[in-house]
């Protein structure tokens, strides 16, 4: 892409972990390895380093980011936790579970992490490398998806440099994501009710029918687009389409063959990619049961299909 940046590939050993960790001191940005997505990580408590992840992902000044800490204590210096928060921190942590809680008076957080909100997204997430990352830096650090806004997230390196390459320091390589779509969120209210913003791997309660205003702006219509129309409930494909298959609709390339969601939700942004690669100029995206993780896949590619305005 070429850009300001001759962005790095940093091996997930303890010296790429120790030079990611200088780049994000020193107020850099490193896109880093989750169980969810790769994530765009800065140091949470800069201003200048926060407005270069929304420079970078060419993302709205209104939506806010996602804290990822070390552990509890860490946590409970930036927000509120309230005993339902703690409880829900305790039984899912580390994981892919993001808690929205009361911002804590004087957490050192930029202003612009939290878009301005009273309340802020915090995550301790279950990957090994972004775990070791985070104990080295001793920071909170802020990271959305790794992708240039709206568009499709990453689950490996590459897909990262193909949207951010030159436009930030370095990518610390772990590998492919696990678990493949983005982290439940979950707001726990004054009240100590629990409302489900955004579905993702960890199952819990229904998601929240009916919000009049975009409070998880990951909630937009058109989002995780391909940059091509994306047709979905498809059985066959027209001859202009990249099919996505799922159990016995083959396609061009399958979610899972064997009809297995989570290793359907672990490969969706993968195929979205080669289908956003592909000469085809269209995709098209065989059904998938809306169970379990399902639910969450189907949103994603509910957005993909939404043309943006
Ligand atoms: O799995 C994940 O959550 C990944 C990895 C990297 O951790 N991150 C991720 O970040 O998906 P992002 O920025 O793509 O999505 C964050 C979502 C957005 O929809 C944002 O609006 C919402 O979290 N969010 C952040 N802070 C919030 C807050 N204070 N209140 C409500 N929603 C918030
Ligand atoms: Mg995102």
């Amino acid at each position: 892409m070429g850009g300001k940046y001759a962005t790095e590939t940093l091996e997930a050993t303890k010296g790429g972990i120790a030079r990611a960790s200088a780049i994000l001191r020193e107020g850099g940005l490193v896109a880093v390895p989750t169980e969810t997505v790769y994530g765009l990580a800065a140091r949470a408590d800069q201003a200048e380093a926060v407005a270069r992840i929304y420079e970078a992902k060419g993302r709205p000044s209104f939506n806010p980011l996602i804290v990822h800490v070390a552990d509890i204590d860490q946590a409970r210096t930036l927000a509120e936790f309230s005993a339902e928060a703690g409880a829900l921190a305790k039984a899912h942590w580390p994981g892919p579970l993001t808690l929205v809680l009361p911002r804590r008076a004087g957490a050192q957080l930029a202003a612009a992490v939290s878009a301005g909100l009273p309340t802020i997204a915090l995550r301790m997430p279950n990957h090994p490398v972004m775990q070791a990352l985070l104990r080295e830096t001793g920071l909170p650090l802020a990271a959305p998806s790794a992708n240039r806004s709206g568009f499709i997230s990453p689950t490996c390196a590459e897909h990262v440099l193909a949207s951010l390459d030159g436009r930030i320091e370095a990518v610390l390589d772990g590998g492919s994501c696990d678990s493949g779509v983005e982290s439940t969120i979950v707001a726990v209210r004054e009240d100590g009710k629990i409302e489900e913003l955004r579905p993702g791997p960890l199952l819990i309660g229904e998601q929240r029918k009916g919000a009049d205003r975009v409070e998880a702006p990951g909630q937009l219509a058109s989002h995780y687009a391909p940059g091509k129309p994306v047709r979905l409930d498809v059985t066959t494909a027209e001859n202009d389409e990249f099919l996505i298959g799922f159990a016995q609709v083959a396609g061009n390339c399958s979610l899972s063959a064997s009809g297995n969601l989570e290793e359907a939700a672990s490969r969706l942004y993968a195929c979205l990619h080669e289908g956003a690669r592909s000469d085809k100029p269209r995709i098209a995206v065989a059904p998938v049961p809306a169970q379990g993780i399902g639910k969450a896949i189907n949103d994603r590619l509910r957005r993909a299909a939404t043309p943006a305005d």
